[in-house]
């Protein structure tokens, strides 16, 4: 981000108080800001009361071997237990868990606290019956059906770590990912409905798993119906084995430390990185989070507009929420399918209360039109939040008039994969909320801005953002790679946690997030690395080299710009540069990593910029994807290679 912008950011002078009858019935109030302050384990014992443990904890945190933390030590729990079995215990069984929404119109389901718990059981009974043990990795790769959280449950009920892969992922992303876990059973399904049509699913784990020979099961549950391929004795229908297994299963408790997940993110390289979540800490973090930041109650109706798999569905559709008892709503498509009113029908006719989503989809919403959600009744919304990459000031103004009524407040909640739950944000009753600002670490978290040599930078400057101590849901490493769990983010900064990202404190002290300092994107509220995408284009017959950099896009965020140089033989045998090889290596990205990850332009240059010692500056690309005057050029190892692909660039664009 420009120098520019950023004080463009800092004259922002709008703020927005809290409602007054949410401030006084808040349930986390200013009060919790200096308890936590001068006791933040205190604060974390405290809020680690929302759950039921089996064996209550003897120490609060373990930070001996740092950065390995050890949270609750020697407390056990069940995590299905909490999220399900606890409530219908206590009487809620008839209190619904999930307002389930299909994408085909009326294809809804809901289904009860009571119910869940069953479906789980039955699951958990399946999965041991398949042979599922504690300790063993499960793949899931589903869409969004209830039975994707049955799945998750179920596995967190026997201790079986899952891997949660996002649907829109490739075969070849998830055969990476349960290569790099040992998955020995992925949980998947025929397909799932997108854009108004059947998308199937199973072909890419029949693709992935003809090089993951070690899975032995795969549990497919049937959603759309279509025509899939069958590989006898390693197939199973989930009606087969889920529907008739018995509903007693009882629960073991298991360590506090007990591994929960692993959730694959984006690093600098192009290997995914494993993050590992474990049990008592997470569910305290997530929980904890949910309760205070959306200030929840009894009788709201909370909705993530995510997908499960991603961290945001993991902790804000299933664990946060289930382990506070929500009722939520879940949602299988996309926002314009049958039509471009879709969430907001969702939101009148099941009177959401509490909407998170993404401000790449708000300014989606944006571009449609403040008319189509004005057609609806949003009256009930009374907190709004936002996640994902920083949220605009004026995407902020347009989601606060036109769905929160001028009245919800935008909660805007920065976190990652890594830290598991939201660390920086305002709390609904409490902040004056100023747009495009997540304002400050929530209580028991400690985050500071910091300059180049680790020193907290005053009020009014930019720098890096670190967190200086251990929080309950923060990765425990990367999976099967603690070297690199502390040379990406406890290197940096001695003794800090470095996340990645640029900041700005500004005069009053409050936290602006600036993006991405690193080889890493956010395209759409998701972190794709240049590397990977870089290797995906590498890995095409006629690409000899490729760059690839994230350029600020209005809608996107940020959006994938590919510079690649074409191997001779490419374009000895004719192969023009055109449309069509643009085209082919697009598809190409898309096939390797998702569609997610497809690059918005292509451009076929001679060279690339690099220095003396090889490295490519991306920033010099990044200006010709943002059509900036390119900047600082003298640490080029050919300081006129810039012109040059100005010139071929300028002159491509002539030819078309
Ligand atoms: C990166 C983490 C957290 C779940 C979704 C993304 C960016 C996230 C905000 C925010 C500014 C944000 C950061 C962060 N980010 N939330 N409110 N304001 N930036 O999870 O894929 O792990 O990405 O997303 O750059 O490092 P993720």
């Amino acid at each position: 981000m420009s120098e520019e912008t950023l004080s463009n950011l800092l004259h922002e002078n709008r703020r927005f108080e809290p409602p007054a009858d949410l401030a006084a019935n808040a349930n986390a109030k200013a009060d919790v800001y200096d308890f936590a302050d001068s006791d933040p384990l205190g604060f974390w014992e405290q809020a680690a009361e929302r759950l039921t443990w089996d064996t209550k904890w003897e120490r609060v945190l373990d930070w001996d071997n740092a950065p390995f933390a050890k949270w609750y030590v020697g407390g056990k729990l069940n995590a299905a237990y909490n999220c399900v079995d606890r409530h219908v215990e206590a009487g809620h069984g008839d209190r619904v868990a999930y307002h389930w929404v299909g994408e085909p119109e009326d294809d809804t389901r809901d289904i009860t606290y009571a119910e869940l718990k069953d479906m789980v059981c039955q699951a958990a009974n399946a999965l041991t019956d398949l042979g599922v043990k504690t300790g063993d990795r499960v793949a899931i790769y589903m869409p969004m059906i209830p039975e994707t959280v049955v799945a998750m449950l179920a596995c967190a009920r026997l201790g079986a770590p899952h891997t949660v892969v996002f649907g829109g992922f490739s075969a070849t992303a998830l055969r990476d990912r349960v290569q790099d876990c040992d998955a020995r059973v992925v949980i998947t399904s025929d397909g799932g409905y997108r854009r108004g049509a059947a998308a199937a699913l199973k072909p890419a784990v029949d693709e992935a798993l003809e090089q993951c020979p070690d899975v032995r099961t795969v549990l497919v549950v049937r959603r759309t119906g279509q025509d899939i391929a069958w590989t006898e004795g390693r197939d199973v229908w989930w009606h087969d084995v889920v529907d008739g297994a018995s509903k007693d299963h009882k629960p073991e408790a298991f360590d506090s430390e007990h591994p929960l997940y692993v959730m694959y993110t984006s690093g600098t390289t192009g290997k995914p990185k494993g993050i590992l979540h474990t049990t008592g800490g997470y569910l305290v973090g997530t929980a904890w989070t949910h309760w205070a930041v959306f200030d929840l109650k009894d009788d709201d109706i909370f909705w993530t507009a995510a997908d499960i798999g991603w961290v945001t569905g993991h902790s804000y559709i299933v664990y946060g929420p289930l382990a506070n008892g929500t009722t939520s709503v879940m949602y299988e498509g996309t926002p314009d399918t049958p039509h471009k009113g879709r969430w907001w029908e969702i939101i009148q006719n099941n009177k959401v209360t509490l909407l998170y989503c993404a401000p790449t989809v708000i300014r989606t919403f944006m571009k449609w039109g403040a008319e189509i959600p004005a057609k609806f009744d949003l009256s009930t919304l009374r907190i709004i939040g936002s996640v994902g990459e920083p949220i605009n000031p004026e995407a902020y103004i347009w989601y606060r008039e036109n769905i929160g009524a001028g009245r919800a407040p935008v909660v805007d909640t920065w976190w990652q994969t890594e830290t598991g739950m939201t660390m920086i944000s305002p709390l609904p009753g409490v902040t004056a909320g100023k747009p495009g600002s997540a304002m400050k670490a929530l209580p028991g978290v400690s985050a500071l801005v910091v300059d180049d040599e680790g020193n907290a930078v005053k009020p009014g400057s930019g720098g890096y953002l670190v967190l200086t101590e251990p929080w309950p849901a923060m990765l425990r490493t990367i999976w099967g790679d603690d070297e690199r769990y502390i040379d990406t983010y406890w290197r940096r900064f001695e003794g800090k946690y470095f996340a990645g990202d640029g900041a700005k404190l500004d005069e009053d002290g409050d936290i602006w997030l600036l993006g991405r300092v690193d080889d890493v994107m956010n395209v759409s509220g998701h972190r794709l690395s240049t590397t990977e995408i870089e290797s995906a284009l590498v890995s095409h017959p006629t690409v000899a080299e490729a760059a690839v950099v994230g350029a600020n896009d209005p809608d996107t965020g940020q959006a994938v710009n590919a510079f690649v140089i074409l191997r001779e033989s490419a374009l000895s045998e004719g192969g023009e540069a055109g449309e069509d090889m643009i085209a082919e290596l697009r598809n190409h990205v898309s096939k390797e990593i998702g569609p997610i990850a497809k690059p918005k332009s292509i451009l076929v240059v001679s060279e690339l910029p690099k220095t003396r010692s090889g490295k490519i500056m991306r920033r010099l690309l990044r200006d010709i994807a943002e059509n900036r005057q390119v900047g600082d050029v003298t640490t080029l190892a050919d300081s006129a290679v810039m012109d040059r692909i100005k010139e071929g660039i300028a002159a491509g664009k002539e030819d078309e």
